[in-house]
């Protein structure tokens, strides 16, 4: 491990660091519209069993491999299983890693778009019907949906083109605590909503006849988005760890405060869903749809309004980054590129793919594959396939062929109190309990076999 390598400055700057790459869109955006469109309930209480038995888990791997090897993630397969296929891992991980910024950077572009809204008060408009339209409005007009996804991603390298600590510890400390204290603000203005019983109940009363393979599907693909995990996105930002870090612990504040907003962003939303009489199945939109509607009921509606969606631009912020450092820890680790000529290019990148995402909504709402838009396939090919694939063959890697001791002394270092049953349980769920349900869920969830 080379010694100049940059490390985070402080215990407080880890946790905060990888909860602000795993809490962002996934947990307030992408959550509730897929538990939205895939039965409430069940799809919870599914995706919560996938955080704690392969989340969990997996994040542990990533973690051992990023901070043993101190690199990049195809130069940490490379250093570790050199030569062999396993490399390929960390190429599956620098696509999904671009195609999952592209995409990201649109609904990131949205709240941009919303912050400005909400400073005019949605330009008086006060009606629920009004409110929800406004969002088909905006996308309808296609140049402001790509200025926002280009304007976010010159944002986005403004922080990433200065390092590690400068730039992402320091704004993760202040902003991530501020975004749960105005979460709980309006997960209790919600259930103050006549509609908060019945959005409750869809969101925390399982209905398990609504459980079919595709839902397991799509709440395997939350979990693992939501962790940030299966790309090597955590490899890269535990190569920053130092020696003190414990990474059981870590990963398990990380999977838990990760769902925990998530849950939080869904009492927000549901029993405003049902109070405003919306459809829990409207997409990607449905919480651009519903969130002014709640904000402009409430007094002072304005400020909290603009409030929350600029903390929510800089919890995806947070996201982004991490995604980002994993194209440039490689261009800097691997081709000796400058930090700034990797940013540049991990930009120049997102801002193509980026701007066909966001005529996904408008002028390019026509062009699909499978049913898709560009949008919607980039999100369900990264998300349901490639983060899923990723996971699982970390966990194969870090349970079958890494060495066991390495695995022992990063997870339980000498002097830790990590028990050794907790050790074992990790290894366990590598070695079989994660490959094996993350397999069943990709034959059954992709139909490629069935009873
Ligand atoms: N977890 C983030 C969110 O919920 C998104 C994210 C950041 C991500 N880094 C990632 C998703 C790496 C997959 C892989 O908003």
């Amino acid at each position: 491990m080379s010694e100049s390598r940059a490390q985070f400055a402080t215990r407080l700057g880890v946790i905060a660091t990888t909860v602000g790459s795993a809490v962002g869109l996934g947990n307030v955006w992408r959550f509730p519209f897929e538990a939205g469109a895939n039965g409430g309930g069940a799809f919870l209480l599914i995706d919560i069993f996938f955080v704690f038995v392969i989340g969990i888990p997996v994040i542990c791997a990533e973690f051992i491999i990023g901070r043993h090897t101190g690199l990049n993630v195809r130069g940490a397969f490379r250093l570790l299983a050199p030569g062999k296929a396993w490399g390929g891992i960390g190429y599956l991980g620098i696509l999904a890693s671009i195609l999952i910024l592209s995409f990201y950077s649109v609904v990131a572009g949205w709240t941009l778009e919303y912050i400005f809204q909400s400073l005019t008060s949605f330009g008086g408009v006060d009606s629920v019907d009004g409110l929800h339209n406004q969002f088909d409005t905006f996308a309808a007009s296609n140049w402001r949906p790509l200025m926002w996804t280009i304007i976010f991603l010159l944002f986005n390298y403004l922080i990433i083109a200065r390092g590690v600590q400068k730039g992402i510890e320091k704004m993760s400390n202040i902003m991530m605590p501020l975004f749960f204290l105005i979460l709980i603000v309006f997960c209790i203005n919600s259930l103050r909503m006549p509609g908060a019983k019945e959005g409750l109940d869809f969101l925390f009363k399982p209905d398990f006849s609504k459980v079919t393979p595709k839902v397991a599907l799509s709440a395997m693909g939350q979990a693992f988005f939501s962790l940030s995990l299966g790309l090597g996105c955590l490899i890269t930002y535990s190569s920053y760890f130092s020696k003190q870090t414990p990474l059981v612990k870590t990963a398990g504040i990380m999977a838990s405060l990760d769902t925990l907003v998530a849950i939080m962003a869904g009492v927000v939303i549901f029993p405003a869903v049902f109070t405003f009489g919306m459809e829990p199945a409207a997409g990607p939109k449905l919480v651009f749809e519903i969130l002014p509607s709640i904000f402009m009921h409430m007094s002072g509606g304005m400020i909290w309004s603009t409030l929350f969606f600029l903390l929510l631009f800089l919890a995806s912020l947070s996201s982004t980054i991490s995604m980002s450092e994993i194209t440039i820890a490689y261009m800097t680790d691997e081709f000796k590129f400058s930090r700034r000529k990797a940013s540049i290019t991990n930009t120049v990148t997102a801002i193509i793919l980026g701007s066909l995402c966001a005529l996904s909504f408008g002028a390019l709402s026509d062009w699909t594959i499978c049913g898709k838009t560009v949008f919607g396939l980039f999100d369900y090919v990264s998300s349901n396939i490639l983060l899923p694939l990723g996971g699982m063959l970390i966990s194969i890697f870090v349970g079958w062929v890494l060495n066991s001791k390495v695995v022992k002394s990063e997870l339980s270092p000498k002097g830790s109190r990590v028990p050794m049953w907790v050790v074992k349980a990790i290894v366990f769920c590598l070695r079989f309990v994660a490959p094996t349900c993350i397999a069943l869920v990709f034959l059954y969830g992709l139909g490629l076999f069935s009873f």
